[in-house]
């Protein structure tokens, strides 16, 4: 299998503070992965650094067997990313931002885009993107993002604020996508939805990969019969006290 996504010791400094440490990920073509962490762990940090938005304090990242150091634009023409907290161009209207979108990469395929807006029920192109609710630019920065056909997808917390139809119709082209060979980097904190949508799960912790591995290999490090939830708890130490907690306040 073809290595689509490789980081060597990648560490993130923030003056002081490490926000991400030596991390190391191979990661395949066809598979879908899915990055886990607790709030400020270092997911969106590492997903900047493997789309070439933020440079590594040290370490390297290869994407398609290119190294992003040297191939930035190459790697960028080449991989979907759609971020956390997406910057568009507000006073653009939907449609624009697309016929933008279809220009730089010179896509040509118009059904395709308009089939896409269809699925996700993007019928409000004709709006200003600052005018647009939250799930609203979701779908459209999906659409840009999807027409576009990928090899490597980065999607960071793809879910937040989707409605329910529009959710199963992103997992399920993900899946679809995968098993045509495209890989997935995703993080989310909706576990159920890496249990039954990633191959293989990576859980980041204070900057540190704590564990990694398929589902199986993961639950045969705790108590059996556990969910991911538990297993997630557990791993990142965050099990304890939760009860007495919720009793207290
Ligand atoms: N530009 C920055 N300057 C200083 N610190 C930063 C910067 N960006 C991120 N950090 C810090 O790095 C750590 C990791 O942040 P990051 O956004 O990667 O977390 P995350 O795992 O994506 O969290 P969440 O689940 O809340 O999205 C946090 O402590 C954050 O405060
Ligand atoms: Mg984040």
């Amino acid at each position: 299998m073809e290595v689509r996504i490789k980081a060597e010791n990648l560490t993130k400094r923030f003056g002081d503070f490490e926000a991400v440490k030596n991390l190391n990920l191979r990661i395949f073509s066809g598979e879908i992965y899915g990055f886990l962490g607790p709030n400020g762990a270092g997911k969106t940090t590492t997903v900047k650094m493997l789309t070439g938005m933020l440079r590594p304090t040290t370490g390297r990242v290869e994407i398609l067997g290119l190294d992003m150091a040297k191939h930035e634009i190459e790697i960028k023409r080449r991989i979907g990313i759609v971020h956390e907290e997406p910057k568009l161009y507000a006073n653009l209207k939907g449609y624009e931002f697309l016929n933008f979108i279809s220009e730089v990469y010179n896509i040509e395929e118009d059904k395709r885009i308009e089939e896409l807006c269809e699925a996700f029920s993007v019928d409000y192109l004709d709006r200003y993107i600052s005018d647009m609710s939250h799930g609203m630019k979701q779908k459209l920065i999906l659409v840009s993002v999807l027409m576009r056909k990928p090899d490597v997808l980065f999607l960071d917390e793809p879910l937040i604020g989707l409605d329910a139809r529009s959710a199963r119709i992103l997992k399920g082209l993900l899946k679809k996508y995968a098993s045509e060979g495209v890989t997935v980097f995703m993080t989310t904190h909706i576990l159920e939805i890496a249990e039954k949508m990633c191959d293989r799960i990576g859980i980041i912790h204070k900057g540190q990969l704590i564990a990694e591995g398929t589902l199986e290999e993961l639950r045969m490090k705790v108590e059996s019969g556990s969910t991911l939830e538990d297993l997630f708890l557990q791993l990142t130490g965050e099990k304890e006290g939760i009860e007495e907690v919720i009793r207290e306040l």
